[in-house]
């Protein structure tokens, strides 16, 4: 069984498809903490589902690497399996990554290498193209740049707003990240194997 640990800024949304999909005996991962940046909405569903909760704040730490260091300790204390970025605004510094990588996954809302950052589905939209999509990747100290290891095309309709378009980009994203953490559980993805 692989323990999955899930490191959110938000709504949790993701976060919460991941917790429902391993409830299913047959799901062959457990997410074992959910740990936050902020007091996050999001962890609400964690504790709905009796998964330990963790916080830690970054406004609390003087640097990036003050902050990365009390969460590596966090995560050490744990030992997940896979480490699963469900929507964590945060950069996580080199050392950090080094340390986990290629066990440190991350959701993002458009088909990378298109439209990386924290704006990928406003980017996207002002770029006016008619399709974007919805991808899960390896993280490595880039941003957004790390080996892919799924993603699906979407279209953007007529009309579409960021929330709107986001609202249906985030269904992808979902069934994406579950497919890839079951495939990674049962051995038939190898994120190391990807360069
Ligand atoms: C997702 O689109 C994720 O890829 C992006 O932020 C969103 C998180 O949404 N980085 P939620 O918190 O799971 O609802």
């Amino acid at each position: 069984m692989l323990s999955v640990a899930v490191l959110i800024s938000g709504t949790g949304s993701n976060l919460r498809a991941l917790l429902e999909a391993a409830e299913d005996p047959g799901y062959p991962a457990r997410i074992v903490a959910v740990g936050a940046d902020r007091d996050a909405a999001g962890l609400a569903h964690a504790e709905e589902f009796g998964i330990p909760t963790f916080v830690v704040p970054f406004r609390d730490f003087a640097s990036r690497e003050e902050w990365a260091a009390e969460l590596g300790r966090r995560l050490d204390d744990i030992r997940p399996d896979l480490i699963v970025l469900s929507g964590l605004m945060r950069l996580l510094p080199a050392s950090l990554v080094a340390k986990w990588q290629p066990r440190i996954i991350n959701t993002h809302p458009a088909y990378l290498p298109e439209f990386p950052g924290a704006h990928g589905v406003r980017d996207a939209l002002a770029a006016g193209v008619e399709q974007t999509g919805a991808s899960v990747i390896v993280v490595d100290d880039g941003v957004d740049t790390g080996p892919i290891l799924a993603q699906e095309r979407i279209p953007v309709l007529p009309g579409d707003a960021e929330d709107t378009l986001h609202e249906r980009i985030k269904p992808v994203e979902r069934r994406l990240l579950i497919d890839v953490v079951r495939r990674i559980a049962t051995g038939e993805l190898d994120p190391s194997a990807h360069p």
